[in-house]
């Protein structure tokens, strides 16, 4: 039997009742563009988040970018962003006419590393950081924002993979001035399509997104600002209210694979395991270890009928999109060591216990031929 990296169609069985009765509801009032469902989610993904206001949008990518705009941040203005993240991070600062940064990684969590940001931020003056959760670990929050505060620059989380996890006790989504989510369906909350969510404490910003989401709209047809079109669609808002009273139970059961590949893979030769750092709840979007032979570990588990996924193969830097920053391989060394060697393997909540420890075997097979 395959093992899959992820296997969406296994959570959507289990919800399939449910699922149809919320797309029925949907149906039965016609509220496809906004409407109660999007305005019921809104509430009770803030709840979650331990925040006053969610913005519900179209997209992550979309989330990011209209945070950047309802804080104002614009043409000739810089944003730090991690060099090692997805790259919508950097290219919601390219949409609002800002530039991106790029900062190094931290070599354990892989999130923005606090003190190359200091030194970034004593060279540069920028309008904000975006520190990425990324694979579900809450970046250094508390270090961030004392550097963020001292450059004078804003906080926006990506907490695009990191639904529910906590930093210090509190969750993500209410550590910065803003923080974005996608709902893209293999997230940790993922839509049937795509979605988005901007969280905040702040009562103005969040009235300011919901007029950027909807064309600047105070009243029907009349337009206070130039807004977009960013909104969540009324049945994706229905099809997130069915999965999110069951998001703290996935993670947890993402917690006890990820535990269990630990102690599956534990001192084997040339694979790195990175713990979660003690003040951080972890939500293991991806579970990911590091190996210098990552090619041929990722070519054997394929062989093996195990799928595995490299997030991501190339730094934001050296990204041909971002030719224009003139970077070069040696910029940020840490991101670059990240993209050759990473490698995440299969991890969701329907994971059978067996196909982890069959994972973990064929790679403890792998280092035992591979020093042989
Ligand atoms: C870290 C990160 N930021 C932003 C995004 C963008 O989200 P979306 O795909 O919903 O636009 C994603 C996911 O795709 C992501 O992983």
């Amino acid at each position: 039997m395959r093992i899959p990296a992820a296997d969406l169609r296994a959570q959507h069985d289990a919800l399939r009742d449910d699922l149809r009765a919320a797309f029925d509801r949907v149906v039965d009032a016609s509220s496809f563009i906004h409407g109660p469902e999007v305005e019921a989610f809104e509430c009770e993904y803030a709840a979650l988040c331990e925040v006053p206001h969610t913005v519900a949008v179209s997209n992550g990518t979309e989330a990011l970018a209209m945070a950047l705009r309802a804080l104002e941040v614009g043409a000739g203005d810089l944003v730090a962003v991690p060099a090692f993240t997805f790259v919508a991070t950097a290219e919601a600062v390219c949409h609002v006419g800002a530039r991106p940064l790029f900062v190094d990684i931290d070599p354990m969590t892989f999130t923005i590393d606090p003190e190359a940001l200091r030194r970034a931020l004593r060279q540069h003056t920028v309008r904000a950081v975006i520190p990425v959760h990324l694979y579900g670990q809450p970046a250094a929050m508390d270090d961030i924002a004392a550097v963020a505060r001292d450059g004078g620059a804003e906080v926006v989380e990506d907490a695009a993979q990191a639904h529910g996890a906590r930093y210090r006790g509190r969750r993500v989504g209410g550590l910065g001035r803003l923080a974005c989510f996608s709902f893209y369906p293999s997230k940790n909350l993922g839509g049937l399509g795509d979605g988005g969510a901007v969280t905040t404490h702040d009562a103005e910003l969040a009235a300011r997104l919901r007029l950027l989401r909807d064309h600047g709209q105070t009243a029907k047809y009349t337009h206070g600002l130039i807004g977009y079109n960013a909104r969540l669609d009324g049945l994706q808002a229905a099809f997130l209210r069915v999965k999110l009273p069951h998001l703290d139970g996935w993670n947890a059961r993402r917690q006890a694979l990820a535990a269990a590949y630990r102690r599956g893979l534990a001192g084997l030769p040339g694979i790195g395991l990175s713990e979660p750092a003690a003040d951080r709840e972890h939500v293991h979007h991806l579970f990911v270890i590091r190996c210098a032979r990552r090619d041929a570990l990722q070519a054997h588990l394929h062989a093996n009928g195990i799928a595995s996924g490299v997030h991501y193969p190339l730094p934001l830097h050296l990204q041909p999109a971002f030719a224009p920053l003139h970077h070069q391989a040696g910029d940020f060394p840490v991101a670059e060591a990240a993209a050759r060697e990473v490698l995440a393997l299969p991890l969701y909540p329907e994971l059978t216990d067996d196909a982890v420890a069959r994972v973990c075997g064929a790679i403890r097979a792998w280092t035992q031929e591979s020093v042989a």
